[in-house]
């Protein structure tokens, strides 16, 4: 019998996506912040953008009491907040919502899930009682539970002509023998290829673009190696400081909340080699290689190529802030970072010997993500006389906001002497295609739907980005934070981070804030 577990293309040939196949979506941890937020959003602008399956489902499973029409009207409410286009078409919803149905049930009961298989069973024999696509929005530590009751359910299978699919967040894990662990928990009823685990970050639309950018140009990957690039620095920085969300942030941090993800995914995609298809596999071996080629870090080198910091008391446009250390549900002496700095080497015949600095901060001056690759200086300087020192090239891959790609270089001011000063030429998706930025979880929800895990990451890659992370952690244990760690917010972070760049005679560049 044909495993289905195992999609087939999905898009035709002209690049549009497939309509997914008939399903039924159910949502462990309905009543959460997650559902309401981010995915019945997601799902209601799919099928508004006509993207869903021709027939589909939702089951919203949870402890609450609560009936369906209540649920609808909750998530109606929602919607008005969080839509991305507003206001909410009440027809589209009114269709929309005759799809959604409540299941109320315990996790941990056998019972709850016996509901679960008559409601789905109530959907007829077909697609929709068949194709499951169960999106844990729970804590990990439940993650192995649901998958054993929904496997003596019937409901999860690993052969069949159906497929079943699960989808989970982050936190996975927070070091690798968790990780592993969780991992194990989730393929112990369900193959790897039924695992989709989300970065949010894959989802949005520029950093897809970075593998169209970088392999559908020629003229740009033939710079893209040691030869012509002299360093490489990926920011995320974010205005918000922790506000709220203290308790998880200290068992967190920023190197586990967002380096061990999102930026070593979107360095992985700068980096990585060439795949030898899109498909999902061949894409995620070159990620799981580049991460593979990372340069180990002893101890004694993560003092001098890894820098935290934490945050106190300060201003971030004109508003005040509390330090870090002085957030709710954080310890008053907590050493824990809220920005990470990185210096890392690839060890391969591309990158070999050319810094990647990665850094991440809660309360910086601006929020913003970029990459920028800044090309090596000439070797002559002809202009020295005229102009000093002349900035070397630069690409920048503007992430978010105003997302777009510029590229720095020098030209002769007009007029009789010899000036030069840099100038950029720069392309705006806004200006290019409008303003359409569909949701990353409205593209990861239809990719799941698909069955194409290229946006999602697979185990070893999970599992490898963990060992990176683990090796800076273990240095770091039991190490007070020093004074040159500590940043005031609505600054660029601490001094160290600028020491670390001021080794190979760099500077932080800050991304330009409209
Ligand atoms: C999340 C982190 O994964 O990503 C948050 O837990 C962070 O701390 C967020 O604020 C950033 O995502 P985005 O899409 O706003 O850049």
């Amino acid at each position: 019998m044909r495993n289905l577990n195992s999609p087939a293309a999905t898009t035709k040939g002209n690049g549009e996506r497939k309509t997914p196949e008939d399903c039924t979506i159910v949502i462990f941890g309905a009543s959460g912040d997650l559902t309401a937020r981010k995915l019945i959003p997601a799902l209601y602008h799919l099928f508004k953008d006509q993207q869903m399956p021709p027939d589909f489902r939702v089951v919203g499973f949870a402890r609450r009491e609560k009936t369906d029409a209540t649920w609808r009207q909750e998530l109606r409410t929602a919607l008005d907040q969080y839509a991305r286009s507003k206001p909410v078409d009440e027809k589209v919803w009114q269709e929309f919502a005759a799809k959604i149905s409540y299941c109320q049930g315990d996790l941990t009961d056998d019972a709850a899930y016996k509901k679960l298989e008559t409601q789905l069973t109530e959907f007829g024999s077909g697609p929709l009682r068949e194709n499951l696509l169960f999106y844990l929005a729970i804590s990990p530590s439940q993650f192995g539970e649901v998958v054993e009751q929904l496997h003596r359910a019937g409901l999860l299978n690993r052969e069949g002509r159906a497929w079943q699919r699960i989808v989970v967040e982050k936190p996975f894990g927070h070091d690798l023998a968790s990780a592993y662990a969780l991992n194990r928990e989730l393929t112990r009823y369900a193959h790897e290829a039924q695992v989709f685990r989300i970065d949010h970050y894959l989802g949005k639309e520029t950093v897809q673009n970075i593998l169209m950018f970088r392999f559908s140009n020629s003229i740009f990957e033939r710079l893209w190696n040691r030869e012509s690039v002299d360093h490489v620095q990926i920011t995320v920085s974010e205005k918000l400081g922790v506000g709220e969300r203290g308790g998880y942030y200290e068992e967190a941090g920023a190197l586990r909340d967002m380096l061990q993800n999102h930026m070593l995914q979107v360095f992985a995609l700068i980096a990585m080699e060439p795949p030898v298809s899109l498909e999902a596999e061949a894409v995620r071996d070159e990620k799981v290689k580049l991460l593979k080629s990372v340069r180990p870090l002893t101890p004694a080198e993560v003092t001098k190529q890894v820098v935290r910091g934490q945050y106190f008391a300060g201003n971030v446009g004109g508003e005040p802030r509390p330090g870090y250390r002085q957030e709710p549900k954080v310890k008053s002496d907590s050493n824990v970072e809220t920005f990470v700095a990185a210096k890392l080497f690839v060890d391969n015949w591309r990158w070999s010997g050319v810094p990647f600095y990665l850094r991440t901060g809660k309360n910086l001056p601006a929020s913003a993500s970029e990459v920028r690759i800044q090309f090596r200086p000439t070797p002559h300087v002809l202009f020295a006389a005229q102009c000093g020192n002349l900035d070397a090239n630069a690409l920048t891959l503007r992430l978010q906001p105003n997302e777009g790609i510029s590229l720095r270089f020098n030209g002769k001011v007009p007029g009789m002497s010899l000036g030069v000063r840099p100038v950029r030429m720069h392309f705006s998706y806004d200006s290019e295609f409008g303003a359409y930025t569909p949701e990353a979880y409205e593209r990861l929800l239809l990719e799941s739907m698909l069955g194409d895990a290229t946006l999602f990451i697979r185990r070893d890659e999970v599992e490898t980005a963990w060992q990176i992370v683990d090796s800076i952690r273990a240095a770091w244990q039991n190490q007070p934070l020093t004074n040159r760690e500590f940043y005031a917010a609505g600054t660029w972070g601490p001094v160290a981070a600028d020491d670390l760049l001021a080794q190979l005679g760099h500077t932080w560049h800050e991304p330009q804030i409209k």
